[in-house]
C-alpha cells in the first residue's frame, strides 16, 4: 500500500492525487482521500485503480488545505468500496490511513464491538478508527500515542482529526515513511517518488517513531513522547531511482524485499508452536479426509510447488503431484471429491493456472489458491485461498513471491500434519521455529551480494551453464537455472545430480561452469561424487551447502555456506545467492533486468 499527506495552504486534493499516482507500483486495487473542508472530513474512495477515484472527484471534488490520501493493496479485506481507505470512526472526528499489518486486530475488534462500536469494512484499519474514537480525551496526539501503544504489528499511519484541523499526525513502526518539508506546508509519504515534485528536503521516519506535522513544522518524537532530533536528508535521486528505492533494478530491491515478505508471509499464522489460518474455509474434517494433493502452476511458482510436494509428503504423509498447468489442464487428470488441488500464482491471472482450476473444480474437486494478488481471478474463484504477503512485485523475474510461496507451503504441511497427526510435537517446534529464524537468516545471505556478483562477472560470458542437486536441492536448481536464463539470456540447464551421468555429463568440458546445490546433509556424500565426476571434466564449479564444508573444500572452486536450518527449510535460503547470481550476470551483460526480452510479468494468453 502507499500513502501520503498533505497540510498548508494550497488545495490538498490535486497534491494528494499526484502523490497517489507516484505510489501506485505499490500496489493498486482502490484508493481513496480524505480532505477537512473547513468543518468536516470528507471521503472519497472506490475500488479499482486511481483512475476511478479520479473520476469521482471530477464529479464531486473536495476542497480543503489538510488531507490524507492510500492507494491499497489488499491484505485484510477484499478490494471493494468500503474496505477502501480512508477510514473514519461513526461520529467522523478522525481519518486513517495505513499501511502494513495489525496483528492484533481481531482482539481489539472483538473489545470495540463489545462497547458498541459498529463495523463498516472488514479491515484492521478501521479498527485503529474506533480504538482512537473510544481512547479520545480531547487531546489529539495523546490519543494516538496511547492507542498505538496498544497495537502491535507493521505498519505505517498518518491521521488527521476534525477537532485539531492544524495538525497532521504520522505514525511509523516498521513500514515506511518519509515526511517532506516545504515552505509553510508539509507533505507525507510511503515513499520518496511521492514527494519529489515538491520537495528534496525529508526526514526520513524510523521504526517507533512519530510526528506531528503542521504547516509551519515538523516536531518528531517516539512513540512514547521521548523527543528525537533528526537531520534533514537531502534527496538527489531522480524519480526512476526513487520508485526503486534507490536499488538499481525493481528486480534487486526485491530480491533485498524477502526478509520482510517472508516475515509478513508468516505474521499472523502462528500461535505457539501450532500454524492458524484463520481465514481458511475447508474445515479439518474435510483437510484431514484428503487423500492426495495436485499442485498445478506455471513459471516459479511451479518451482515453489516442487519443494511444496516434499514438504507436504514429507511432513503430513499425503502422496502429492506437481504439475505445470499447461499439461495438466488437457490431460484428463484423475480426480476425486478427496483430492486436493492446490493452484499457486504470484499474479492470480496466469491463464494456464486459471484454466486448470476450473477443469479440477469441474471435476469435483476442491481448489485451494496460493496467492499474491487479493482481488485477483484465482484468488476470487478458488474455493479457498492462502495469501502470499509478499506485496507488488514488479520485475519478471520472480523472487521475493517465490520465497513467501515456499513459506505458505511449509505453513500449510505443518497444518495438514497436525490434522492428521503425523508429526510430534517436538518436531512441530523445531520447525516453526527454524521458520521463525528465517527472515533473519534471509538477511545474512543478502550480505552475499558481493561474492555473487563476482561469480556472476566471472560467468558473464559463458555460453551454457548447468545446476545440479539431488532432493530439494534439484527443485531449487531449477529455480536458479531459470532466474539465469529468463534475465541473463545466458543457456543453462538444471540437472538432478544422479541422472547426469546419463546424458548432460557429454556435455561437461573444460571451463563450464556448474553451479552445485548441497544443502541436504543427508544427501551429501552423494553430491561429492557428482562433483566429482564433472571436475573431472573439466568443470568449474561453484557449491552451496550449510554443512560438510571440509570434503566439500577439497572438491570444489567456491563454496558458499548457507546459515544452518533445518534441511526442509534449506530453499528459502539457497535460492536468494541464486537470485543474485542470476541479477549480477544480467547486469554484467548490459541486460535489461526487470524486463527480460520475449516474456511478461502475467501471461494471460494460454
Ligand atoms: C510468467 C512470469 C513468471 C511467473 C509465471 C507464473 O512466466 O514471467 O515469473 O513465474 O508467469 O506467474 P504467476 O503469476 O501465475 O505466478
Amino acid at each position: 500500500c502507499g500513502i501520503v499527506g498533505y497540510i498548508g495552504e494550497r488545495q490538498a486534493q490535486p497534491i494528494l492525487v499526484e502523490g497517489l499516482r507516484k505510489l501506485e507500483y505499490r500496489g493498486y486495487d482502490s484508493a481513496g482521500i480524505c480532505v477537512f473542508d473547513g468543518t468536516a472530513l470528507r471521503v472519497r474512495k472506490t475500488a479499482g485503480r486511481l483512475s476511478a477515484l479520479e473520476e469521482k472527484l471530477a464529479a464531486a471534488p473536495l476542497p480543503g488545505t489538510l488531507g490524507i490520501g492510500h492507494t491499497r493493496w489488499a491484505t485484510h479485506g477484499r478490494p471493494t468500496n468500503e474496505n477502501a481507505h480512508p477510514h473514519t470512526d461513526a461520529e467522523g472526528r478522525f481519518a486513517v490511513v495505513h499501511n502494513g499489518i495489525i496483528e492484533n486486530f481481531q482482539a481489539l475488534r472483538e473489545r470495540l464491538v463489545a462497547k458498541g462500536y459498529r463495523f463498516v469494512s472488514e479491515t484492521d484499519t478501521e479498527t485503529i478508527a474506533h480504538l482512537l474514537a473510544d481512547l479520545y480525551d480531547g487531546d489529539f496526539v495523546g490519543t494516538v500515542r496511547r492507542a498505538v501503544a496498544e497495537m502491535k504489528g507493521a505498519y505505517a499511519l498518518a491521521i488527521v482529526c476534525r477537532d485539531e484541523p492544524d495538525k497532521l499526525v504520522v505514525v511509523r513502526q516498521a513500514s515506511p515513511l518519509v515526511i517532506g518539508v516545504g515552505k509553510g506546508e508539509q507533505f507525507v509519504a510511503s515513499d520518496i517518488p511521492a514527494l519529489l515534485e515538491h520537495t528534496r528536503d525529508v526526514y526520513i521516519l524510523e521504526n517507533g517513531e512519530m510526528a506531528v506535522l503542521t504547516k509551519d513544522g515538523v516536531t518528531i518524537t517516539k512513540t512514547d513522547g521521548t523527543p528525537v532530533a533528526r537531520d534533514v536528508f537531502r534527496v538527489t535521486w531522480d524519480l526512476a531511482q526513487a520508485e526503486k528505492e534507490g536499488y538499481a533494478h525493481f528486480m534487486l530491491k526485491e530480491i533485498h524485499e524477502q526478509p520482510k515478505a517472508i516475515r509478513d508471509t508468516l505474521s499472523g499464522r502462528l500461535e505457539g508452536n501450532r500454524v492458524v489460518f484463520p481465514d481458511l474455509k475447508l474445515s479439518p474434517t474435510e483437510l484431514a479426509a484428503v487423500e492426495k494433493i495436485h499442485i498445478v502452476a506455471c513459471g516459479t511458482a511451479y518451482h515453489a510447488g516442487l519443494v511444496g510436494k516434499a514438504a507436504i509428503e514429507r511432513l503430513a504423509r499425503v502422496p502429492v503431484d506437481v504439475e505445470v498447468a499447461s499439461e495438466y489442464r488437457y490431460r484428463d487428470p484423475l480426480l476425486t471429491e478427496k483430492t486436493l488441488v492446490i493452484v499457486i500464482s504470484q499474479s492470480g491471472e496466469t491463464a494456464d493456472t486459471l484454466a486448470a482450476l476450473r477443469e479440477s473444480q469441474r471435476r469435483g474437486a476442491k481448489v485451494l489458491g496460493i496467492v499474491n494478488v487479493v482481488g485477483s481471478s484465482v484468488a476470487r474463484e478458488a474455493d479457498d485461498v492462502l495469501f502470499t504477503w509478499a506485496g507488488p512485485e514488479i520485475a519478471v523475474a520472480s523472487t521475493k513471491a517465490y520465497t513467501a510461496q515456499l513459506v505458505v507451503l511449509y505453513l500449510f504441511a505443518l497444518y495438514l500434519a497436525e490434522l492428521r497427526g503425523t508429526l510430534s510435537e517436538a518436531e512441530r517446534a523445531g520447525l516453526v521455529a527454524a521458520l521463525q529464524a528465517l527472515p533473519e537468516q534471509t538477511e545474512a545471505v543478502l550480505g552475499l551480494a558481493e561474492t555473487m556478483k563476482g561469480h556472476a562477472e566471472s560467468v558473464a560470458s559463458a555460453t551454457s551453464l548447468f545446476f545440479i542437486g539431488r532432493g530439494l536441492d534439484y527443485a531449487v536448481a531449477q529455480e536458479g537455472s531459470l532466474k539465469l536464463k529468463e534475465i541473463s539470456y545466458i543457456h543453462s540447464e538444471a540437472y538432478a545430480a544422479g541422472e547426469l551421468k546419463h546424458g548432460t555429463l557429454a556435455l561437461i568440458e573444460d571451463g563450464v561452469p556448474v553451479v552445485a546445490l548441497a544443502t541436504q546433509p543427508n544427501l551429501l556424500d552423494k553430491m561429492v561424487s557428482n562433483i566429482t565426476e564433472v571436475k573431472a571434466r573439466g568443470a568449474r564449479v561453484i557449491a552451496l551447502a550449510m554443512t560438510g564444508e571440509a570434503e566439500l573444500a577439497k572438491t570444489v572452486d567456491d563454496l558458499i555456506l548457507l546459515p544452518p536450518t533445518d534441511p526442509l527449510l534449506a530453499p528459502v535460503l539457497a535460492v536468494v545467492p541464486l537470485q543474485l547470481f542470476a541479477y549480477h550476470a544480467a547486469v554484467a551483460r548490459g541486460l535489461d533486468v526487470d524486463k527480460p526480452r520475449n516474456l511478461a510479468k502475467s501471461v494471460t494468453v494460454e
